[in-house]
């Protein structure tokens, strides 16, 4: 019987050290044989916010441990892994370098192919480890860095049909999050928070919702927070402002997916009506339950990855390097740490993003 292809992913962009294998299989899901993430919380939690001089010292602390560990988990052996798959951006540059240069040294010392991942495009792909996932598709990307609208023609093809013109979608949750008094990270908090309270108690601004296509923003929402959660006096307050806050959240991206449905409908020109979400945000269950209720009602099948395959993980980025390991597209060991790495090239240049408002 033929070897199935093994694949290890390692995964350092920001502040999760994380390793996995993945065996492709017979099907078109692969079998994920194990994917460790060691998460920085406790790190950064004293500043607030990721600090990337003690995210890289962690990394390199960890990242021997952690490959390990994947390795052992898997129940395979080093020597059998037919790829290694890095992030190799967008992130931290001193971050991804701990990773990067880790790999680089595995594939040499174990003369195996190594290929370079783009961090996006394993969040792109990460449905994949558990569903049967066809090109063409419409993508929403919701991280703590990027907030876009992208079509997926097929691996490495991506047309940008909308991004925010400010802060991530991520980005602004952990900010108000921070503004009403929740640890880092606030994104999860805020979320069990908003359960407990009022959505409709603060009317908060929904900036361009009805210009700009499927672009969005975020930034004069950040600053509606910032001037109420100055009032903020007791745990009802907090509820009422952080329900309030998901739920504008919610507004916006329904009315900005059903632009972004009509946009991708318009240049996919098939009938296949696929609508991706991934990265951090999409593990939020009331944003999925908007974003459901919009797909079905335009005629959109919407696929999430599993909870725990949202946020950053290695398991992702070794699918996306079993898809270029498929196509021959290999790496040389001198590939460069990207720290900026859009996945639509042509677009992310663009003055203004390219945003006619
Ligand atoms: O994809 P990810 O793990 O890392 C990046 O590539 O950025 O996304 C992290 C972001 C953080 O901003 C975090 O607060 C947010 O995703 N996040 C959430 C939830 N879980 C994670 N935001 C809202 N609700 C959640 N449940
Ligand atoms: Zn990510």
């Amino acid at each position: 019987m033929k070897k199935k292809t093994l694949i290890l992913g390692i995964e350092t962009s920001c502040d999760e050290t994380a390793a996995a294998v993945i065996e492709e299989n017979t099907g078109t899901i692969p079998n994920i044989l194990s994917n460790v993430v060691s998460s920085q919380i406790e790190v950064h939690k004293e500043f607030g916010g990721v600090v990337p001089e003690l995210a890289a010292r962690s990394h390199i602390e960890k990242i021997d441990l952690i490959v390990h560990k994947a390795i052992r988990d898997s129940g395979k052996d080093l020597s059998e892994m037919d790829c290694i798959a890095v992030t190799a951006g967008p992130g931290l540059i001193v971050c991804l370098s701990v990773g990067l240069n880790f790999a680089k040294s595995l594939a040499l010392s174990l003369n195996k192919p190594f290929v370079a991942i783009n961090h996006l495009e394993g969040h792109a792909l990460s449905p994949k480890l558990v569903t049967d996932l066809k090109f063409p598709y419409l993508l929403l990307l919701i991280s703590g860095g990027h907030t876009q609208f992208l079509s997926v023609k097929k691996y490495g093809k991506y047309k940008r049909l909308g991004t925010t013109i400010d802060d991530a979608l991520g980005e602004a949750f952990d900010k108000t999050a921070k503004m009403i008094g929740i640890e880092f990270p606030g994104g999860p908090y805020l979320e069990k928070l908003a359960k407990k309270g009022n959505p409709e108690r603060f009317k908060l601004p929904k900036p361009i919702l009805k210009k700009g296509g499927c672009n969005m923003s975020f930034a004069g929402l950040k600053t509606a927070v910032l001037k109420i959660s100055k009032l903020v006096k007791n745990d009802e307050d907090r509820n009422d402002l952080a329900a309030s806050f998901q739920k504008t959240i919610q507004d916006i991206l329904y009315a900005k997916s059903k632009i972004a449905f009509k946009e991708f409908r318009d240049i996919s020109k098939t009938n296949q009506n696929t609508f991706v979400v991934a990265g951090g945000v999409a593990a939020n269950k009331s944003i999925r339950k908007t974003l459901i209720d919009v797909s079905l009602e335009e005629k959109f099948n919407p696929i999430f990855p599993p909870l725990e395959l949202c946020g950053d993980n290695a398991a992702m980025i070794a699918m996306a390097g079993l898809e270029k390991l498929k196509l021959k597209k290999f790496d040389n060991l001198n590939h460069p740490a990207k720290p900026r790495w859009p996945l639509d090239n042509k677009a992310a240049f663009l003055k203004g993003a390219g945003v006619k408002l």
